[in-house]
C-alpha cells in the first residue's frame, strides 16, 4: 500500500512508519508492503522533516524513508493508494485519466472512526501543534485501517 501527501516529508511518511508499526506488532509484516510518495518532486531524495522525525521519536517511532515523487506507475503497482488530502486525492487521479484504477485510491480517514473533514492537516507552515495533531489523526487512522485490511490478510493468507 502507497501513502500519498505533498511532499512525502510529513504527513506520508508519518503514516508509512506508524502504519508498519501497527503491522509489526499485529506479527502480520509478511502481509503488508507498505510506503510513501508525494504528489511533487521538490523532497526526492531527502529525509521526513525534522519536526515530523521528532514527533514519531516521542511516540517510539522512527520514520525511514526518503523523499520520492508519485509515478503513473505507481497506480498500478499498488493495491491501495491513501491520499492524505483532496488536492494529493486529485493528483493522484490526474494520473490515471481513464479512471482504470480509480477503484483502489482512497482517502486515508475514510478509515478513520472520527474523521472530521476527511483530510489530514497539512502540518508544513504551522507550529508544533500540528505535528502532535497529525500524529493522533494518523495513529488513530491506522489502527482503524489495520483491523479493516486484516480481516482481509487472514481470509486470503
Ligand atoms: P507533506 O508536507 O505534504 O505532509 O510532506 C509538506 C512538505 C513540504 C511542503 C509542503 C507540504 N513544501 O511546500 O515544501
Amino acid at each position: 500500500m502507497l501513502f500519498v501527501c505533498l511532499g512525502n516529508i510529513c504527513r506520508s511518511p508519518l503514516a508509512e512508519g506508524v502504519f508498519r508499526d501497527h503491522v509489526d506488532r499485529a506479527g502480520l509484516a509478511d502481509s503488508f508492503e507498505v510506503a510513501s510518495a508525494g504528489t511533487a518532486g521538490w523532497h526526492v531524495g531527502d529525509r521526513p522533516d525534522a519536526r515530523m522525525l521528532e514527533t514519531a521519536r516521542r511516540h517510539g517511532i522512527e520514520l525511514s524513508s526518503r523523499g520520492r515523487q508519485l509515478r503513473a506507475e505507481d497506480l498500478e503497482s499498488h493495491d491501495l493508494l491513501l491520499a492524505m488530502d483532496r488536492d494529493n486525492l486529485h493528483d493522484i487521479l490526474f494520473l490515471d485519466p481513464e479512471g482504470r484504477f480509480a477503484d483502489k485510491v482512497r482517502l486515508f480517514r475514510e478509515f478513520d472512526p472520527d474523521p472530521g473533514d476527511w483530510q489530514v492537516p497539512d502540518p508544513y507552515y504551522g507550529g508544533p501543534e500540528g505535528f502532535e495533531q497529525v500524529f493522533d489523526i494518523v495513529d488513530r487512522t491506522c489502527r482503524a485501517l489495520l483491523g479493516a485490511l486484516a480481516a482481509h490478510v487472514r481470509v486470503a493468507g
